[in-house]
């Protein structure tokens, strides 16, 4: 309904906007509406009322809560001291002719360009031995062979340690009568000279990076069993879900299922890791991915309780074997092309 040069001066005189709505018959927004079309041409100055509406009437079912208090937090609550930075990798499987021992170098250099001196391998380190799986794929059989094997094939960077855990398959197949392959493999590697070898655990192991306020952070490190699941994060939300309130970690970093993955759930940052493996026979047969890469894992605490503020996983994966062949200086002087048959 149009508004008349009597009501718009009843609308400028009414001591508030309410009382002008009840004089003129019309609704609060109605009046508001129009005030504001006033001032925009002029006609009422700005100063004449601000356009605030009446707080809403009460209700019988309103109830009177306390407002929030509202403050800014320091920064520091989420930002404090420096990134904790780690290499991760896991299921090297070595001694298997699928493993990418290109790419595994490859990731150390980068770890070691990057300035990383701790590694976490979530084991599988090696393919171990049992014909009716891997007979076909390995190519050294025994425990001392796959040892010396690691010996003198496993990446070593200088001020680089590498801390491996083992899993129960695998290597976990000699596992048995109280032989802890871990320990012997340590031994082997110290043995012969390599001191950046450490073996922290069999199927997991928890690290801790202890502040000087006492308080801890826990990086759990574990191989867990069981195949793939159908989705690449169910068997991590599942082991979260597990875990007794008192014992999460603050970081789980899952190998076993050569599938990537990160997640954070009940406070837990889930990592699952790729492999340095490419698809096996046994592995094609049961429908199982296998992807190739490891990772870069940095975060920040809060050095008071120990609690990971910050936390970022950078993949880094690794193509087909195919897609690195130009790298390799070898094979571009000992190949050329592909082999044509013509029957
Ligand atoms: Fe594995």
């Amino acid at each position: 309904m149009r508004w008349t040069p009597e009501e718009d001066d009843i609308l400028i005189q009414a001591p508030s906007l309410p009382e002008a709505a009840r004089q003129l018959g019309r609704s609060l927004d109605a009046c508001c509406n129009r005030l504001r079309r006033l001032r925009t041409k002029g006609v009422v100055p700005l100063v004449n009322r601000p356009l605030v509406r009446a707080p809403a009437p009460k209700v019988a079912h309103d109830i009177d809560l306390p407002k929030p208090d509202f403050g800014r937090l320091p920064l520091e609550v989420i930002n404090s001291g420096d990134w904790l930075r780690f290499g991760l990798v896991s299921d090297t499987h070595l001694a298997c002719k699928e493993e990418r021992l290109a790419e595994l170098h490859n990731i150390y250099d980068l770890f070691a360009s990057e300035g990383i001196t701790t590694v976490f391998h979530a084991g599988n380190i090696v393919d171990g031995y049992l014909p009716r799986v891997n007979g076909d794929s390995v190519y050294v059989t025994s425990i001392d062979g796959q040892c010396l094997y690691v010996v003198d094939a496993y990446p070593k960077r200088d001020g680089i340690v590498t801390y491996f855990i083992t899993g129960d398959d695998h290597e976990g197949w000699w596992q048995k009568d109280g032989f802890n392959f871990g320990a012997y493999l340590q031994y082997v590697a110290r043995k012969e000279g390599r001191a950046d070898l450490c073996y922290i655990g069999h199927v997991e192991a928890d690290v801790e990076i202890r502040h000087p306020s006492g308080a801890s952070t826990i990086i759990k490190i574990q191989h867990p069993g069981g195949g793939s699941a159908y989705a690449r994060s169910y068997a991590g939300q599942k082991q979260v879900e597990a875990f007794e309130g008192g014992e999460k970690p603050n970081i789980l970093v899952q190998g076993h299922y050569h599938v990537s993955n990160y997640m954070l759930d009940r406070n837990v940052h889930v990592i699952s890791m790729p492999g340095f493996q490419d698809q096996t026979v046994f592995a094609r047969k049961k429908r199982l991915r296998m992807e190739v890469g490891g990772a870069i894992l940095a975060f920040k605490v809060n050095p008071d309780d120990g609690t990971v503020t910050r936390c970022a996983v950078e993949f880094v994966r690794y193509f087909t074997r195919g897609y690195y062949k130009p790298y390799l200086r070898s094979d571009a002087r000992l190949l050329r092309g592909h082999l044509v048959l013509n029957p």
